[in-house]
């Protein structure tokens, strides 16, 4: 088999950029190690940005994105008993948009495969061979056969634990890592959402966050220690524990149901560089993991692909290599702005273990300030919105 591009991954990033190529008539395959339902089955990110908002148009997959989603023009976040409105709209003329990554991929999926572009699911052993000379290939196994797929270029979509970044292990790889001492524990239930926008809460318990997929459904979380496990959390200690973290008023308002799903995750700020090794690039969560506390991990990889699909489509139709040459440096630049907000919300909202009152006077102070800055509170919503391109 022979294509011009091959995306390992189908995720948000991978379908994308698949989508983009396809549109301008290059020929590209994705490959995934599960299944659509499984990848469905994810619950995962909840807030696109304008930037992502205006790829899914120019794919042509945003219309019921539009339908759906939800614009937000501000979020609130509570401390110290009080609660403060970033008003995005207001301060930087930008909202953002709540539609989860679950919908988004969906649209993606049914946009491929209405375009009759080819996806190879259940995909074994996935490996990039090559992509240091001019003739990469990708093999993989299905049903006890080795296959091999030969081409020009090899886009790794395939997410943290994927393939792509192991096979560039050793070739001048480097990267910058910082865990954080805990998790989220999310709950997604149909019942409707306590605010119409969303709530962080910084409380001496630990943080919490109230968001939303719909007006019927609704996605919560909570910081647990990581030596949690899902299955100790009823849905009932859920509820409580989030009502005692949230404003009163919010509590006593909190519509509770059975949760839907309910799952760990933990928090890590992650960056691999360069994102470019020969013919195969590093795009998302490949490259790069944000704490999930500005919302960014899934905007990000919309923001990789921007600039990918930029240097590939230069590529093919001016033969310049000028763009893929640039390719890592431009989206590592809006990558680290983006690890330094996601890192800073992170550190201003959770409680540290090991930070004890100091800590936790310096956020209560910081919070403060944040509230009686309008120049403080510009920079957050500027950097919530997201940067542009
Ligand atoms: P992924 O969505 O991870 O897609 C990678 C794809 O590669 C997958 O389909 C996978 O099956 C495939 N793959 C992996 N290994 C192989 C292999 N060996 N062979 C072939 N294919 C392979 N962001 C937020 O903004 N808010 C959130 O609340 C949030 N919650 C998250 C919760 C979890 C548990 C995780 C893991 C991430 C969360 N994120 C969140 C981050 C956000 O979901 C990601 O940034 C986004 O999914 C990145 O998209 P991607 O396409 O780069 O990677
Ligand atoms: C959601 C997740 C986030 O990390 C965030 O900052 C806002 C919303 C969500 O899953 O809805």
């Amino acid at each position: 088999m022979r294509t011009q591009v091959v995306i390992i991954g189908s995720g948000p990033s991978g379908l994308m950029l698949g989508a983009l190529l396809s549109k301008s008539g290059i020929d590209n395959i994705i490959i995934d190690r599960v299944d659509r339902d499984y990848i469905l089955g994810r619950i995962r990110a909840g807030v696109l940005e304008v930037g992502a908002i205006g790829l899914m148009d120019r794919i042509g997959a945003g219309e019921r994105m539009h339908r759906e989603g939800l614009l937000h023009d501000g979020f609130s976040l509570s401390f110290s008993g009080r609660r403060h409105r970033i008003a995005l709209k207001e301060l930087t003329g930008t909202s953002v948009m709540v539609y989860g990554q679950t919908e988004l991929t969906r649209d993606l999926m049914d946009h491929r495969e209405q375009s009759g572009a080819k996806t190879i699911y259940n995909a074994g052993n996935v490996t990039p061979h090559e992509f240091d000379g001019e003739k990469p290939y990708v093999t993989y196994e299905r049903d006890g056969v080795t296959h091999r797929i030969d081409c020009d270029f090899i886009a790794g979509c395939d997410g943290y634990h994927g393939p792509s970044r192991s096979a560039v292990q050793g070739k001048g790889l480097q990267t910058y890592e910082k865990v954080y001492p805990f998790g989220w524990l999310g709950v997604l239930a149909d019942v409707p959402p306590v605010h119409h926008e969303l709530i962080y809460a910084n409380h001496a318990r630990g943080f919490a966050l109230c968001s939303q997929r719909s007006p019927t459904r609704s996605r919560y979380y909570v910081q647990v220690p990581l030596t949690d496990k899902v299955e100790e959390w009823s849905d009932d200690a859920f509820w409580d524990e989030i009502r005692r973290r949230v404003p009163e008023d919010v509590a006593q308002s909190m519509v509770t149901g059975p949760s839907i799903e309910k799952s760990i995750a933990p928090l890590r700020s992650f960056v691999a560089e360069p994102l470019r090794f020969g013919r195969l690039f590093l795009v998302g969560d490949a490259g790069h993991i944000v704490p999930p506390t500005g919302a960014k991990g899934l905007n990000l990889a919309a923001s990789d692909v921007h600039y990918l699909f930029a240097g590939l489509e230069e590529f093919y139709g001016e033969k310049s290599k000028a763009g893929i040459d640039a390719y890592s440096a431009r989206a590592l630049r809006r990558i680290w702005k983006a690890e330094r907000f996601s890192w800073s919300m992170t550190m201003l909202m959770h409680r540290f273990p090991d930070d004890g009152e100091f800590g936790q006077k310096v956020q209560e102070a910081e919070l403060d300030y944040l509230a009686s800055s309008v120049p403080a509170q510009t920079a957050m919503a500027e950097n919530y919105v997201g940067l542009p391109y």
